[in-house]
C-alpha cells in the first residue's frame, strides 16, 4: 500500500484492512471527531469520514522520548498541542501508522504521529449521548453527522442505484417526465401552484374581486408541481414499451402523518402489453429485489438499525424476500376487515378507502407479510383505471407492507377509448386538457399497466425508520421548509 495522498474513503481503507495486512503502512485519515479520550499518557481520537459506518480509532501516545519502552511511534509535540484542545466535531487530517488494535470490534487502528485541526468546532449541538429524531430534525444541517443518518444516507443511496440496475436490467427505459405540468394527474387535486404572476401585488390591489388572469402567467395557462409522472410515461411506454420514471412529486396534501411528505421521490414503471398479473408480478420481483440489495450491501449500517431502530428487521426482511406475498380482492380483504370490526376505530365496509389500521391488519394479523389487494371501487381510485366487467370495481392494485401499509399504488390502464372518456365525464374532468393522453387510445391503443413506489416509504421500510421526516435529507411537510 502507497501513503494516500489524496483522501482515502475510510470505507476503502477498511476494505483494504480487511482484504491484506498492511500493519505498519503509514496512512493519512481525514473525518470528523467523534469522540476523544484521554488516558495517562494516551489520547484516544476516533475519525468518522461517513463513507461507511466504522469509525477509526487514532491513538496519540504522549509518553516522552526518554521514557519510552517501545519504538512505536510517538505523537508530535505539535499534534499533542492540537489533541489538547481538541473538540467533538471538529475536522481534522491524522497521519499515523496502521497498528493491529486491542480494542474489539477492529482490526486495525491508527497510530498517531500527527493531527492538524481542519476547522475547529464551538459549542457542537452533537454529543455522545442520544438525541431525540425530533430534536435532529431541528439540526438538519447536522443530522448526517449521526451514526443513525449517515446509515439512512448510505441506504438511501444503495437504494437509488439497486431501482436503476433493476429496471435497467429488465429493459426498462430512465425517462424524465416533467416537474412542471398543466394536468392533474390523480385527478385529486392536491397541487402546488406554480407562477410567476405577483401574488403579493395581486392581494394588496385586492384583484377587484377578480381571479387572476392566468393568460398572463409565464406558461400562459395554470399550472402545477407534478402529482405523478404516471401519463407522460404513458406517452413513452407506448412508445418504447417499457419506461420508468424516477424523480420529485410534489402533493399539497394537508396529512400530518409519519408517511406523508409533502416533496417526496416517487419511482414509476411503465409497461406496455402488460396487464394487471404482470403488474403484480413486476411490482413482487421488484420489491424483493429491492430488499435483497440491501441485505447483500448495507449490512453494516442494517445491522445497526436491528440493533438499534426496529428490533429483528434483518430478519424480517429476509423473510419477505423468500415469501410469496398474499393476493386479495379488495371485497374479499373487506371481508376479512369486517370479521374483525371490533379491532378498528374506523369501521370498515365495502366502498370505504382502507385505512392505515386496516392495512396494517392485513399484513400484520391476515397475511404475516406483504399482500396486494386488487380491484378496488371505482369510486375511491384515479379515473385512468382499467373498469372491470361488473362495472363497480376497478383493476388497481395497492402492495402493502407490514409496519407501514401502503408502499405502492398502481394498476392497469384504461385502454379503450369510449370508457375513458365516459369515466372522466362522470367525475367532471375538462378533457381538453387532456387531448393528448386520450390520442394514445386512438393511436395504437395497447393494454398497458404501471404502478408508483413511494421511495423515502421503502427507505423507512428498510431501516425501520418511523417517520417519513427522518429518511430523506430536508424534509418537506405542512409548515415544514427550514433548511
Ligand atoms: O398511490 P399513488 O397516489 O399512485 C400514483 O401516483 C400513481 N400515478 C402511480 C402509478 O400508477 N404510476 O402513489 C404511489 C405511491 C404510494 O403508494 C406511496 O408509496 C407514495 O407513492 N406516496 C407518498 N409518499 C410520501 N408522501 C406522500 N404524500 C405520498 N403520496 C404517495
Ligand atoms: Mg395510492
Amino acid at each position: 500500500m502507497q501513503e494516500y495522498r489524496y483522501t482515502t474513503p475510510m470505507v476503502d481503507l477498511i476494505k483494504d484492512i480487511a482484504r491484506f495486512d498492511p500493519e505498519g503502512q503509514p496512512v493519512v485519515v481525514r473525518g470528523w471527531v467523534r469522540t476523544k479520550r484521554e488516558l495517562k499518557n494516551l489520547v484516544f481520537v476516533e475519525v468518522n469520514d461517513g463513507s461507511c459506518f466504522a469509525s477509526i480509532q487514532c491513538t496519540f501516545d504522549k509518553t516522552p522520548f526518554d521514557k519510552r519502552e517501545t519504538d512505536a511511534a510517538v505523537a508530535s509535540d505539535a499534534a499533542i498541542e492540537v489533541l489538547s484542545a481538541l473538540k467533538t466535531g471538529a475536522s481534522v487530517e491524522i497521519r499515523g501508522n496502521l497498528m493491529p488494535s486491542p480494542a474489539a470490534g477492529q482490526r486495525s487502528e491508527v497510530s498517531g504521529q500527527e493531527i492538524r485541526l481542519i476547522g475547529d468546532a464551538e459549542n457542537y449541538p452533537l454529543q455522545k449521548k442520544r438525541h431525540s429524531f425530533e430534536f435532529l430534525r431541528e439540526i438538519a444541517h447536522l443530522r448526517p453527522r449521526t451514526n443513525t443518518f449517515g446509515a439512512v444516507t448510505r441506504v438511501r443511496s444503495a437504494l437509488a442505484y439497486a431501482v436503476h440496475e433493476f429496471f435497467q436490467k429488465r429493459s426498462f427505459h430512465y425517462i424524465h417526465t416533467p416537474i412542471i405540468t398543466a394536468n392533474d394527474a390523480e385527478g385529486a387535486g392536491s397541487m402546488f401552484q406554480v407562477t410567476t404572476l405577483d401574488m403579493e401585488k395581486a392581494s394588496r390591489d385586492g384583484n377587484q374581486g377578480k381571479a387572476p388572469d392566468f393568460h398572463a402567467d409565464f406558461f400562459g395557462k395554470k399550472t402545477f408541481l407534478t402529482v405523478s409522472g404516471q401519463l407522460e410515461a404513458e406517452t413513452y411506454a407506448t412508445a418504447l414499451s417499457r419506461v420508468y420514471t424516477f424523480g420529485p412529486t410534489f402533493r399539497a396534501e394537508n396529512s400530518n402523518t409519519a408517511r406523508h411528505l409533502a416533496e417526496f421521490w416517487m419511482v414509476e414503471p411503465e409497461a406496455a402489453f402488460a396487464d394487471l398479473r404482470d403488474n403484480m408480478e413486476l411490482a413482487e420481483d421488484f420489491l424483493k429485489s429491492l430488499l435483497a440489495y440491501a441485505l447483500d450491501n448495507c449490512g453494516e449500517d442494517l445491522a445497526f438499525f436491528d440493533a438499534h431502530v426496529e428490533k429483528g428487521i434483518v430478519a424480517a426482511l429476509e423473510a419477505v424476500v423468500n415469501a410469496q406475498f398474499t393476493h386479495i380482492s379488495y371485497t374479499d380483504a373487506v371481508k376479512e376487515l369486517e370479521k374483525n370490526a371490533d379491532s378498528f376505530e374506523f369501521k370498515p365496509s365495502w366502498g370505504c378507502d382502507l385505512q392505515s389500521e386496516h392495512e396494517r391488519f392485513l399484513t400484520e394479523k391476515v397475511a404475516r407479510g406483504p399482500v396486494i389487494v386488487t380491484d378496488y371501487p371505482k369510486e375511491i381510485k384515479a379515473f385512468y383505471m382499467k373498469m372491470n366487467d361488473d362495472g363497480k370495481t376497478v383493476r388497481a392494485m395497492d402492495v402493502l407492507a407490514p409496519r407501514l401499509g401502503e408502499i405502492i399504488g398502481g394498476s392497469q390502464r384504461e385502454d379503450n377509448l369510449e370508457k375513458l372518456e365516459k369515466r372522466m365525464a362522470e367525475l367532471g374532468m375538462k378533457t381538453e386538457s387532456y387531448w393528448w393522453y386520450l390520442d394514445l387510445r386512438r393511436f395504437g391503443s395497447a393494454p398497458h399497466s404501471g404502478f408508483g413506489m413511494g421511495f423515502d416509504r421503502l427507505v423507512q421500510y428498510v431501516t425501520g425508520m418511523a417517520n417519513i421526516r427522518d429518511v430523506i435529507p430536508y424534509p418537506r411537510a405542512v409548515g415544514l421548509a427550514e433548511f
